[in-house]
């Protein structure tokens, strides 16, 4: 028979790759937990519709990359390609305003993009994702970047980039989108790409985003957006960057960061990373003041982001921690029992630990003990299932002590 292989840009996670998700699982919620967010958990489908409202139409992650398919009643469903939609959609069901004026909230799992994968591009990845819903002022955007800031370095990581930039509001957009448009009438259009063609008129601000070269360089004099911002949208935007200053957070301002999605307004940002390849962004987020009323909810101000974890997991270091405290060696045939129970008792207690049941030579059992990885061998020998005890050997030291079986639980924790 033919073996089945799992589908493209997908991963099967194994120790101690899974040990990195578990660890970045564990610190984000403690961290997150810190500065109050609250823990949720949302379906990986929705009505495709909900996307196509939320990210935009243009985008290219509804254009081209959704996981799209009709159910059985030929409803059309999609794969979610991102957290913020499917969040928004059960804060506003949910009605969760109605208990509290400012939801802060958490959620990780799987995303889908149909991408070609690459070190760091997967179809199937990981994010962590954080909103911050019904507030809105320069000290939230402050505080939400440092929060990021304050967990990857928990993370161990220091050797990020942090890039914001103001996309502006509803009032200073048109004026930079007309100031582009007139832009885009002064240059030889037709030498830019397809996708920035099609944009020019359908999304202008997406055309300083592309990462063709050619693009690039025919579009390095664009009018910038903070050259546009209204009043209310500078003075935030320059009193974001002074708490970061303060605050010791390096950041640099990139006026050609306008992000992939289309809700955003003000605040952007990305962290990035020059040791992980071509895909550089572990993180990005942002304001989306106005997604919600968009959604049909109240109108009430959001901010939030993503951290991608197959990204950071590329930075983070191997975690061996799949050691165990004891294993239980059994090297006469009655001490099967006396070893299952002994093992109950000891993780009972919080030890972390293995029996092997099949009684074998002294030599064959320290060598199962060591490959599990364990920090003691306990061992029942004939004389030992006799005496009621057991001899406790420290597989780093070598040192061994005999000991009743009862006192076995009360060494190891002392002697962890
Ligand atoms: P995003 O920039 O599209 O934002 O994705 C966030 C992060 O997810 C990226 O920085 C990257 O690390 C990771 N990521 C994205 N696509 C892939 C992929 N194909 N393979 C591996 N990693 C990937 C959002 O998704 C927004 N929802 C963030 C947000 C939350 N904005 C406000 N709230």
């Amino acid at each position: 028979m033919s073996k089945i292989q799992k589908i493209k840009g997908v991963a099967d996670l194994f120790p101690p790759e899974s040990n990195k998700f578990n660890f970045m699982e564990r610190t984000a919620r403690e961290v997150f937990s810190r500065y109050g967010f609250k823990n949720v958990r949302i379906p990986i489908m929705e009505k495709t519709e909900l996307f196509a409202r939320s990210i935009g139409e243009e985008t290219d992650v509804v254009q081209k990359e959704m996981y799209t398919f009709p159910d059985r009643k030929g409803r059309s469903l999609t794969l979610r390609p991102e957290a913020t939609a499917g969040l928004m959609r059960a804060y506003i069901e949910n009605k969760l305003y109605a208990a509290e004026s400012v939801s802060k909230l958490f959620t990780f799992g799987p995303m889908f993009r149909y991408e070609r994968p690459q070190k760091g591009r997967m179809r199937q990845f990981h994010q962590l994702d954080v909103e911050v819903i019904g507030a809105k002022d320069a000290q939230t955007d402050a505080e939400l970047l440092l929060m990021l800031y304050s967990f990857l370095r928990e993370l161990g990581l220091k050797k990020l980039a942090f890039e914001i930039n103001s996309l502006g509001c509803r009032e200073c957009r048109p004026k930079h989108r007309q100031a582009l448009k007139e832009f885009f009438e002064s240059i030889n259009k037709d030498e830019l790409c397809e996708d920035c063609r099609r944009r020019v008129d359908s999304n202008p601000l997406r055309v300083l985003d592309c990462k063709q070269e050619r693009c690039r360089e025919l579009t390095k004099d664009a009018p910038k957006i903070t050259d546009y911002l209204c009043e209310d949208c500078h003075n935030s935007f320059e009193e974001i960057k002074r708490i970061l200053t303060e605050m010791n957070v390096e950041f640099v301002h990139n006026p050609r960061l306008v992000r992939g999605l289309d809700y955003y307004v003000g605040l952007t940002f990305e962290v990035t990373s020059s040791d992980i390849g071509a895909q550089t962004a572990v993180a990005g987020g942002g304001r989306y003041d106005g997604l919600i009323k968009q959604l049909g909810g109240p109108d009430l101000p959001a901010i939030g982001f993503a951290l991608g974890m197959e990204r950071l997991a590329l930075l983070l270091q191997d975690l061996d921690n799949d050691g165990i405290d004891f294993y239980v060696a059994v090297l006469d045939e009655k001490g099967s029992t006396p070893a299952l129970m002994l093992a109950q008792e000891l993780r009972a207690a919080g030890l972390c630990g293995e029996a092997g049941y099949t009684k074998g030579s002294m030599k064959s059992r320290l060598r199962a003990a060591n490959k599990a990885k364990a920090s003691w061998c306990l061992m029942l020998g004939t004389d030992e299932l006799e005496a009621g005890e057991v001899t406790v050997k420290n597989l780093e030291s070598g040192e061994q002590e005999r000991m009743k079986s009862s006192a076995v639980c009360e060494y190891l924790i002392a002697n962890r």
